[in-house]
């Protein structure tokens, strides 16, 4: 068999931006496989023809239809949706009995997920197994199948016990949800009964999709060698820290990148002032404007920013704990997020004792996370764990030194300002270890320290600008696994 110049990679996915995004998966999902187009391979990617879809490409035409697979997998079809960058074609999983839905691709409007997940994402990991064995009815011959988290974790175990050849990648970029659902699901799946094993997809008495991906796949990564690491750990390997260590030969952390065109403060449409590297001042026009747009006083102290999904794992409640403290500090805070109900309340509650201190948006608006990344003087991110992170990343580029937690790709990415790093040209942040309110204080306190040392805080600044976060580093490296998974030139 002789092997292909440019390798078949199917990248399934949950979401994918700009039309469906709950996180960084969609960010991922929208600039991954363009880079991996761009390192000679040639990308279909698989996502659900949710209602965004069905109106961004009303053109897609069908490209293949699947039978029934099983009782709760009706039939569906592949729609071609035609190319969105160069070597990437879209492919729409139209089943609209379970993918006809507005809004959150996982949950209602209530926030409660929905009843059906486990037939929905269990249609796409079969459908991207169907895909992997069928590809003389695609025309398209799949050589690496690569999952994402668990809503594409199952495809490996289709293809594992229904005797798929095709080999699997599966990306963790989020180890705390695993798709988890009663035992007695699985014949509607389609899986045969001798999968329920601990070797399986079985996991503490429940069919879990995450776990069965992570057992039967080739190769697992995650998106930060750091927290490659971490997740073999007890503290943040979320109950599937002895399976990673047992697979640990098979798991390598892969740092993502950004899309440094969207993100980029030098072309960014969505800000009031455009700026580089060599015209930093300009920056300060953005902070005016983001404080006239939130109403925050106008005030020489920095601005602390955060664009986060308001949740335990991003540390919103040390920000609630500590809100007081920081505006007494003297530090303005921009807010902007959407999570959990207690944790929003609690922001909002902050914004309303420090009218003109402190500003809060609940919800959902690129364009203010753009004019926070280029408005604020600080970025803030105390997260518990993070297997990435885009935020921080995108914060360097804008010249606005982020404070994180130094944890999974945040340590990766920020090297803490201390006298050695500023001198050695290092240094582009600020970084604390325990996740509690203590910490972070003490962290700002010393970030804002060094920002009226305006010498110095503008080495820090450019420091981070210099940064190179692209994706093409990070598509080198999946080429090379993928082309490791597949058999060699006879
Ligand atoms: P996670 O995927 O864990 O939420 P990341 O830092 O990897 O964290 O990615 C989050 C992405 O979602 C970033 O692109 C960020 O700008 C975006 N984002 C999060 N919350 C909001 C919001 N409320 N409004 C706009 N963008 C947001
Ligand atoms: C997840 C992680 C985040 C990561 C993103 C993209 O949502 O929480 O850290 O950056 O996926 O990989």
């Amino acid at each position: 068999m002789k092997r292909r110049k440019s390798p078949h990679i199917l990248f399934a996915t949950s979401e994918i931006a700009p039309w469906v995004k709950t996180g960084g998966l969609g960010d991922v999902a929208a600039a991954l496989p363009p880079a991996l187009a761009r390192a000679g391979c040639d990308l279909r990617v698989l996502v659900p023809c949710y209602p965004a879809l069905a109106r961004a490409f009303p053109e897609a035409r069908e490209r293949v239809r699947i039978p029934g697979l099983a009782l709760r997998l009706p039939e569906c079809r592949v729609l071609d949706a035609g190319e969105i960058a160069a070597g990437v074609t879209l492919w729409l999983l139209d089943c609209p009995s379970r993918f006809e839905r507005e809004g959150n691709p996982y949950t209602e409007a209530s926030g409660e997920a929905w009843n059906d997940n486990v037939w929905r994402f269990g249609m796409l990991s079969r459908v991207a197994a169907w895909l992997c064995e069928n590809g003389g009815a695609t025309g398209w011959p799949v050589d690496v199948l690569h999952c994402n988290d668990w809503h594409t974790a199952l495809a490996p175990a289709y293809l594992h016990y229904l005797n798929g050849e095709t080999p699997s990648v599966l990306t963790v970029h989020n180890l705390a949800f695993h798709g988890q659902f009663p035992e007695s699901c699985i014949g509607d799946l389609g899986l045969p009964r001798r999968a329920f094993r601990f070797d399986g997809i079985e996991f503490h008495g429940k069919l879990s999709f995450l776990k069965a991906g992570l057992q039967l796949c080739d190769r697992i990564t995650t998106v930060s060698p750091n927290y490659a690491r971490e997740m073999q750990t007890e503290a943040y390997g979320c109950g599937l820290d002895g399976l990673l260590r047992y697979r640990r030969n098979r798991l390598t952390g892969i740092l993502n990148g950004i899309d440094e065109e969207e993100w980029n403060p030098a072309t960014d449409p969505l800000i009031d002032t455009r700026y580089t590297i060599d015209t930093l001042d300009q920056k300060a026009a953005n902070t005016r404007a983001l404080r006239a747009e939130l109403g925050l006083d106008t005030d020489t102290t920095p601005v602390l920013g955060v664009v986060s999904r308001m949740v335990h794992q991003k540390g919103t409640d040390l920000l609630i704990e500590e809100g007081d403290s920081l505006v007494q500090m003297g530090a303005q805070l921009a807010i902007i997020g959407s999570g959990e109900k207690p944790l929003e309340a609690g922001l909002r509650a902050l914004a309303a004792r420090h009218p003109g201190r402190v500003s809060v948006t609940v919800g959902y608006d690129e364009r203010l996370a753009h004019q926070i990344e280029a408005g604020a003087d600080i970025f803030l991110m105390p997260s518990r764990f993070e297997p990435c992170g885009l935020n921080q990343m995108y914060s360097l580029r804008y010249g606005t030194p982020p404070i994180v937690r130094r944890t999974g790709g945040l340590a990766d990415t920020v090297v803490d300002a201390n006298e050695a790093t500023l001198a050695h040209g290092s240094a582009n942040g600020f970084a604390f270890d325990h996740a509690s309110g203590e910490a972070l204080l003490a962290c700002v306190r010393r970030a804002m320290t060094l920002f009226r040392d305006p010498v110095r805080w503008r080495q820090l600044q450019k420091n981070g600008m210099r940064g190179q976060f692209s994706w093409k580093h990070a598509a080198a490296h999946y080429r090379t696994l993928y082309e490791s998974l597949m058999p060699s030139v006879r």
